[in-house]
């Protein structure tokens, strides 16, 4: 019932995306957020759903879409959910994994919704000029910020600082927090 949001995001700007892509290619970042979110729960916006490489298809993957009649690609493990507040009462571990519009709903959705922990992986090299409107996750900072506090110490691999964050005042479940640390070592 542990809900972990994870993002890797630009220095500075907090930009995540420009358009549809990611403007930066670090393998052991991506790696790295394999290792999270491997085989766990997903939830990702539409657009991030459709980023998402087939390695992604055996993991459960809730697509948040207002378009109901939308066709996933793997039926059995994939779900078209249109509702946010689907993720209220959510049983099972949820790993939140984007885009912008999506980490906002759910940072500032309130205690049901909010990420009990959240992977924060800061980019600091140059982005590439791609096409596109830039996405930025600057409000979701915000709320990190106000009502987050940081978890042990900070971990740098190859231009990418990584920190992990609990909510204040917040059980946070162990083996879940574990699994993240060793996601984040075991480079
Ligand atoms: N750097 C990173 O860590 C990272 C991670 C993930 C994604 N990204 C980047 O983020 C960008 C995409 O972000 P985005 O904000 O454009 O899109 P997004 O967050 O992936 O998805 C937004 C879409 O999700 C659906 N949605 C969201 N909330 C909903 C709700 N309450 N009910 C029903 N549907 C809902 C809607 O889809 P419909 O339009 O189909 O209704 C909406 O257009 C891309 O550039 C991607 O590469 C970066």
């Amino acid at each position: 019932m542990t809900k972990v949001a994870v993002w890797c995001r630009h220095e500075g700007d907090n930009i995540i995306g420009i358009g549809k892509d990611i403007p930066w290619s670090v393998p052991s970042d991506f790696k790295k957020f394999g290792r999270i979110v491997g085989g766990k729960n997903i939830v990702a916006g539409r657009p991030t759903y459709e980023t998402l490489p087939p390695k992604f298809n055996k993991e459960k993957i809730y697509v948040l879409t207002s378009n109901t009649e939308y066709e996933v690609r793997n039926p059995e493990q994939h779900k078209v959910i249109s509702e946010l507040k689907y993720f209220k009462d959510f049983e099972e571990d949820l790993y939140i994994s984007g885009g912008a519009g999506v980490y906002k709903e759910f940072m500032e959705g309130g205690a049901a919704l909010m990420p009990d922990i959240v992977v924060d992986c800061v980019y600091h090299g140059e982005m590439k000029p791609l096409e596109g409107e830039p996405a930025n996750i600057t409000p979701c900072i915000e709320v990190l910020h106000k009502k987050y506090i940081a978890f042990g110490v900070e971990y740098e691999e190859d231009n990418v600082t990584t920190q992990i964050y609990v909510r204040r005042g917040e059980f946070v479940e162990q083996t879940v927090l574990k699994h993240i640390i060793n996601s984040i070592i075991n480079s």
